[in-house]
């Protein structure tokens, strides 16, 4: 529909015929209506009242005289200030119904980021502890947004900075030492070092001497010392082993691992090209590059000489620059680390170019709470997502079997049902808003629910099945589309019209969440569409092709929606 603005925009553009104003300039004033009563676009003339020196509501109806109509709009109306545009909807029912079955499962993409990097850093989890709700809010918001970003044209890394350094590995190897002949490594390792690392953790609160092996083996490690390094290693090794079997349930993508050890011997650059530049400072034995009177200064060392994690991650703005030559790069973490990137950020500027220091950009997401019950009992609070998964796979799997018990593949389908609605649930509310879990009301089917979404899919695949229509054995420039005139088609054609736009829009706002209520919109509009206008027993051949069109049209909209999301469509449920 970009288009239809370009020519909205000319249309106004030769009727005002002023060379005071721009072609660009109307067209980056056009809205969408919120109102449908207001038309499909509108026009604000109050920025041309100074210019023509004429109230606007003068000057839209000067517009309105002059206007001459193309054939895609139906008429203009004048409403205080604005000009109403209404579409001619017989055209627009061919315009998008004909590209969407042109374009198949391509719909939506274009290619306006050829040529241009982005980097997506997401999920980033601290190795050695089991995956939990905050990591799995993280991972889902960071595969959308590269999706997103990906249909768009725009050539997408993703990064998992994985915590995979730092002191605390010191002290794991002094608890692996003592404890691991108490624990099976072998079934649940991840739960093992998590367990392991807290109880050496509560010993060296009681015992210094701990904490000097544990710093003592922390600089062996960073020396290289080459035992250490092969137990770091395996730890590392077993984490994301068990990491990447909810990687691959939740179709998140990573195109480098390198997390905060890959920067160990990275930091010296940082800290030289600091000094050089005159701005690493002493502060009590630590060196410090200050930020502003806003903000504390950013540690670069501490007193005893080592590095920290934003060390870290200045080292790996270095590296990202030169090596992606990126053209952002999104954070994603939770609000706990808006200060550390605002800092991090404030001193790249002495390390990278401005093109880059400008394309860092931290995206930040609230809390998620329990609603109390099972999933919150366990260890004060913490829920492994493994566990997660499972009880929601087994929860759809119940409402399925009594919902259709001869549904075949319904292993498949449960998990494709149960792991949606998770994912959905997480996506469907705005990243900055607190999230309370509840699994119940994540699995209902009515509502504004992942299975709610998938099942609106199911059911256009099943009219379609009815009717015997097969999109590859039709000719769409013989249907004729306008016989969608009914207000249910023509909003459900709308809708569907602006997928590339919500696109856009969720990733230009780093808001996955864009998409998701957009698709509970079509499946709600499709089914007022539904409960309006049969599609089966129709008599008229014609009309029938057509609305079963706009059935395709919408099975391919969800399909593709819930995939950016990373959310599978079941073809019966
Ligand atoms: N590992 C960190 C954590 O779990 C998140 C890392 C975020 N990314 C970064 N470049 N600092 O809190």
């Amino acid at each position: 529909m970009e288009e239809i603005k370009k020519i909205i925009a000319n249309m106004i553009y030769n009727a005002i015929s002023s060379n005071e104003i721009t072609l660009e300039d109307i067209e980056d004033k056009i809205e969408t209506p919120k109102d449908k009563k207001n038309g499909d676009f509108a026009y604000p003339c109050f920025n041309l009242a100074k210019i023509l020196r004429n109230s606007p509501i003068n000057i839209a109806n000067q517009i309105k005289e002059k206007i001459v109509l193309d054939e895609k709009i139906s008429k203009v109306e004048v409403v205080n200030g604005f000009l109403n545009f209404y579409l001619n909807s017989e055209s627009i029912a061919n315009d998008v119904l004909k590209e969407i079955v042109k374009k198949g499962e391509d719909y939506g993409k274009t290619d306006e980021g050829k040529g241009i990097n982005i980097i997506v850093e997401y999920s980033s989890p601290n190795i050695a502890k089991p995956f939990h709700l905050g990591h799995f809010r993280n991972t889902v918001l960071g595969k959308a947004l590269y999706d997103l970003y990906e249909n768009l044209g725009y050539h997408v890394i993703g990064i998992n900075h994985l915590g995979d350094w730092g002191r605390q590995f010191g002290l794991l190897i002094e608890g692996y030492n003592r404890f691991k002949d108490e624990y099976n490594l072998e079934n649940n390792p991840l739960e093992a070092l998590s367990d392991i690392y807290t109880r050496i953790n509560k010993l060296a609160k009681e015992d210094e001497s701990i904490i000097d092996i544990a710093r003592e083996n922390f600089k062996k490690l960073e020396n290289g010392d080459k035992e250490l390094y092969e137990l770091w290693k395996e730890f590392r090794e077993i984490s994301l082993k068990e990491y990447n079997r909810i990687y691959d349930v939740l179709k998140s993508r990573f195109d480098s691992y390198n997390g905060e050890a890959f920067y160990n011997d990275k930091m010296q650059e940082v800290i030289d090209i600091l000094d050089k530049k005159g701005v690493l400072k002493d502060s009590q034995g630590a060196k410090i590059v200050e930020v502003g009177d806003n903000m504390p200064p950013c540690i670069i060392l501490k007193s005893d000489g080592t590095t920290i994690y934003a060390t870290r991650d200045l080292a790996a703005i270095l590296y990202r620059a030169r090596t992606y030559d990126f053209t952002k790069c999104i954070y994603i973490t939770a609000t706990e680390q808006i200060l550390h990137f605002k800092q991090v950020f404030e001193v790249a500027k002495y390390l990278v170019d401005e093109k880059y220091q400008k394309g860092l950009t931290h995206v930040s997401y609230g809390m998620i709470r329990l609603k109390t019950g099972k999933m919150s009992t366990r260890e004060g609070n913490v829920v492994y997502v493994n566990d997660l998964l499972e009880e929601a796979i087994k929860k759809s799997k119940d409402i399925i079997i009594n919902k259709n018990p001869n549904l075949e593949n319904i292993d498949l389908v449960s998990k494709q049902i149960g792991i949606g609605a998770l994912i959905f649930n997480y996506l469907k509310s705005g990243k900055n808003k607190d999230i309370i879990f509840d699994l119940d009301e994540t699995l209902r089917f009515d509502g504004e629910t992942g299975p709610y979404v998938q099942y609106t899919y199911v059911r256009t695949k099943s009219i379609l099945e009815k009717v015997g229509f097969d999109i590859n054995n039709i000719d769409v420039y013989k249907i004729d589309l306008g016989l969608l005139k009914e207000i249910q088609e023509v909003d459900l054609i709308k809708s569907l019209e602006k997928f590339e736009s919500i696109i856009r829009k969720a990733a230009n706002e780093y808001e996955p969440s864009i998409l998701s209520r957009y698709l509970i919109d079509v499946a709600t509009q499709f089914s007022r569409f539904y409960n309006e206008c049969s599609v089966a027993n129709l008599e008229d051949e014609n009309l029938k092709y057509a609305r079963c069109i706009l059935v395709y049209a919408t099975s391919i909209v969800i399909k593709r929606g819930l995939s950016i999301l990373g959310i599978d469509c079941p073809e019966k449920m």
